[in-house]
This record gives C-alpha cells, structure tokens and sequence, in this order.
C-alpha cells in the first residue's frame, strides 16, 4: 500500500501518455522486474514508511512500484527542478496509487516544498539521489534550522524539539544513488555529523560501472541533440572530468566523429584519458577552441569568467553533473551585454561585450534529464535493482547498522550481475577446481 497523502503533480490528465512509458521502460528491466515479484509474496518492506528524493522518471517509476510491491508506504519527491517526467508522476498518482509531489520546470520553493512533504511523510527509510533529503535530515538534528530552505524550516519549526530529533533517529537506514550525494554523505561523516546509516549504492560496481559510463554517455549526448539539433561530427568538444561519467561522455562524442579534448584535476584520470587517445589541455587552453563543452566534475565553477571571455562566437556550453554549480552562470550574466532566454526550448543566448555570442543548455542543469529522458531503462535495470536489494538488506540488518557510509553488500552487486547477464542471453566460464586452487595458492611459479 502506498501514503494516503496527497500529491502534486502537474496534471494528472497526462496519466495515459506516462502509463505507455512505464510500461515500455519496464520490458527492459527484467532484473528489477525479478525482485518486485520477489517482494509482492515477501514484502520485505512491510511497515516500512518510506521517502524517495530521485529524478521521477519512467525507470523511477518501476523502481517506485517495486519498494510498494515490498510493502513499502512510499512517498516520491523529485530531486531535480528540471528533471521530473509530467506525464510519469501523473501516471504514478492515478495508476499506482502512489504518492508524488514532482513538477518539471519547479522552483526553488516548490522543491523544497516537496522535500518538506518528503520528511513529512515522517519515513523510517529514505532513499536520495544528491543527499538533498538527508542534509536537510540532518541540519534538523543539529537543530541548525536557519540552514534550510525557508519550506523546510517553516515545516521543521511546527515540530516540537523531541519530534525533530525523531526525524533522524526513526530512520533505519538511507540509500544514496549517486557520487556526488556519497561526496557529500562522506563529509558528514567525516564531521562527526552523520547520525543514521547510508548505503552508497553508487559505489556498487553493478551502479557507476554501467549508469554512470554507458548511461550518463548515452543521454548526455542525447540531451545535447534533442537540445540543440546539432551535428556532432567534427566538432570539437570539451568534457570536463575524466570520472565515470566523464568516459562515458568522451567515449560516445567520439563514437559520433568529435574531435575530444578532455580536462582534468587529477592526474591519473588525466593520463587515462591521454592514452585512451583524447587531448588533455587546461581549460584555458580548450575554452578558446571548444565547440561544446560538457562539464561531468560534481565540482563547482569549472568553468567560470575567465574561460567564458575565451570562447568562440557560437560556444555551447552544458553540465551532466548533478548539481547547477558547475558552470558560474552569475559570471556569465555578469559579463553579457544581453540574455535571450528560450531561443529555442533548453537554450538560452548570451552575448558578451565582445558581440560573441554563447549559448547554455538546459540552464546549466544535468542537460540528460532536462533536454532527454535520461538514462535508458536497461541500464537503470541495474542501478535500480541494487536500490531495492540493498533497501532490503538495509532493513533487514535495522538497528545493526553504525552510523556511516556503508558499500553494497558484495553478494548483491554479483546476484544483479548474474542476472542481467542471464536476462542478455550471455552466458560465462566458471573455474574448474584446477583453477580455484591455483588462484587461492602461491606455491606454483616459474
Ligand atoms: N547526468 C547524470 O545522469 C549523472 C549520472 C551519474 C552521476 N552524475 C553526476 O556526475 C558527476 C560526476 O560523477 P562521476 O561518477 O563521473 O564522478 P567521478 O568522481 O568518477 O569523476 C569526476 C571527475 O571530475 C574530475 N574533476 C573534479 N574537479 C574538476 C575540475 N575542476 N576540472 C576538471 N575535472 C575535475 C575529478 O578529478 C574526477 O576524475 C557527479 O556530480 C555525479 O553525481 C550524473
């Protein structure tokens, strides 16, 4: 059963247009399919009040349905202002009877106002995608108030001190998706502030591997194109961060005949670029030949004023990272003589004193999610299993849990990885015993 809550949502007549997209997003998540059968006879979830802060999308959607197969009572929030599927959320209220307070295109009050209705919901296990949900958990228990959103803080100031306290303590555990949520949940543990334990689901190898690689390199460059109309072939683009994301990126604008140039702050990750055959130059160096430019960093203001003062008439620039903090957009604003917003949907025109004119996609949001429909589901198959399964486990181990980062269990990354690769029709070698032994030994050499 799903909260009796209310949602908000733009319009629920959009539900038959969501419903069709669900239903064709889950053809191709057959191991997240797998365990919502699992858990419709187990409801490892039961009695589990449960809050999801993630990018509502069609692949969102099935996961949703398989923590209320579990038993889960869910309520879903976006995580995103942009990233959030209309006709998905209306088809998620109307269809599945679950509630959802997601509007695509919301502003910073209604996305804290989500958030409010998110803790709210009073959850007992949480899931988040960028740790918005737990940061604002957790400035409530530090009794830090004037650090939330005014929502927020209007919601956690009709709460009485012991009731505030309980919003941390009532949580079993909470799963964070991605890396740049785990960066941060790793520094409130490093600050002595973390009072509940985190799953950094983001670090199963079966998640980045895959979501953040193929994924995000698959729907960035579909978010560009769906954005912009362009040819990518013989362009010359700029991808800033060479992480997991960042080659995926690379490795699909070369797949489309651009010429790469990467940027790095990290040398080893520098190197892996240059010898995976893409120029390596500082920005300062690429912001004046870059066509398009792709920053995947999780850092902020990679690119900023005096790379922007470099850039050619025509330069697009974007972010697949997750936050909005990676282009300094007040630096551009700053230097622009003029601003034409919505030349076409998700671009908006800055001419510089200079009468260059630059062009930012999807306002500096992740451009996969705002432009595209972000990642396929086949690979959301297996981010999102390893969702449900560590939920599961998480629940499972309640109360035995520190108050830390805690991996995916090993045994889960390996159960969604046999099984996708079973659900892909490949099949693989196992050791023989002569095999076992010799890898576990070290007598045999030379
Ligand atoms: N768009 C999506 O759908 C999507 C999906 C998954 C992850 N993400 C987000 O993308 C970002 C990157 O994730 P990841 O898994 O690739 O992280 P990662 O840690 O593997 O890689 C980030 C890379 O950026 C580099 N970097 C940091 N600051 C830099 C700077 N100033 N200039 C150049 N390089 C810099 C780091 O050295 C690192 O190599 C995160 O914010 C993550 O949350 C987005």
């Amino acid at each position: 059963m799903s909260s009796k809550l209310k949602s908000d949502v733009k319009d629920l007549a959009l539900a038959d247009a969501g419903l069709k997209r669900i239903v064709w997003a889950e053809r191709d998540m057959p191991v997240l399919r797998a365990i919502r059968e699992r858990f419709e006879k187990e409801k490892p979830l039961a009695g589990m009040r449960m809050s999801a802060c993630l990018h509502v999308t069609a692949e969102t959607a099935n996961l949703a349905r398989t923590l209320v197969a579990g038993g889960a009572d869910l309520v879903l929030v976006a995580s995103n202002p942009l990233s959030t599927q209309d006709d998905v959320a209306a088809s998620l209220v109307r269809d599945f009877h679950i509630a959802v307070h997601a509007i695509k295109g919301e502003d910073e009050k209604s996305y804290y106002k989500h958030i409010a209705a998110a803790l709210a919901h009073r959850p007992n296990v949480t899931m988040d995608d960028g740790a918005d949900l737990v940061s604002a958990m957790i400035f409530i228990n530090l009794d830090r108030l004037e650090a939330l959103h005014e929502e927020v803080r209007a919601w956690a100031k009709s709460l009485s001190a012991d009731e505030r306290k309980k919003i941390v303590t009532d949580v079993v555990a909470s799963m964070e998706e991605t890396t740049t949520g785990v960066i941060r949940l790793r520094a409130m543990e490093k600050d002595g502030v973390l009072k509940l334990p985190v799953i950094a689901v983001n670090d199963a190898e079966t998640k980045h591997f895959f979501d953040n690689r193929y994924g995000t390199g698959q729907s960035t460059i579909d978010g560009v194109i769906r954005a912009t109309d362009i040819l990518i072939a013989g362009r010359k683009i700029v991808v800033a961060g060479y992480g997991w994301c960042g080659k995926g990126v690379a490795m699909r604008a070369r797949g489309f005949g651009a010429h790469v140039i990467v940027t790095e702050v990290e040398p080893i990750r520098a190197l892996e670029a240059a010898m995976d055959g893409f120029e390596v130059m500082p920005m300062a160096d690429a912001a004046k030949i870059g066509d398009l430019f792709i920053t995947v960093t999780g850092d902020m203001h990679v690119i900023r004023k005096e790379h922007f003062m470099l850039m050619k008439d025509g330069a697009m620039i974007c972010n697949s990272g997750h936050f909005n903090v990676e282009l300094a957009l007040d630096d551009l604003t700053s230097l622009a003589k003029g601003v034409n917003k919505n030349i076409r949907e998700f671009v908006d025109e800055f001419t510089l004193a200079n009468g260059r004119r630059l062009y930012v996609l999807g306002e500096g949001r992740l451009i996969n999610l705002a432009a595209a429909h972000g990642h396929p589901a086949s690979v959301m198959d297996m981010s999102f299993a390893a969702q449900a399964l560590s939920t599961e486990w998480a629940v499972s181990m309640k109360g035995k849990l520190g108050d830390t980062v805690h991996d995916v269990p090993r045994a889960v990354d390996q159960w969604v990885a046999k099984l996708k690769l079973q659900t892909m029709g490949i099949a693989i070698d196992t050791l023989t015993a002569e095999q076992s032994k010799y890898l576990e030994s070290w007598e045999m050499g030379t």
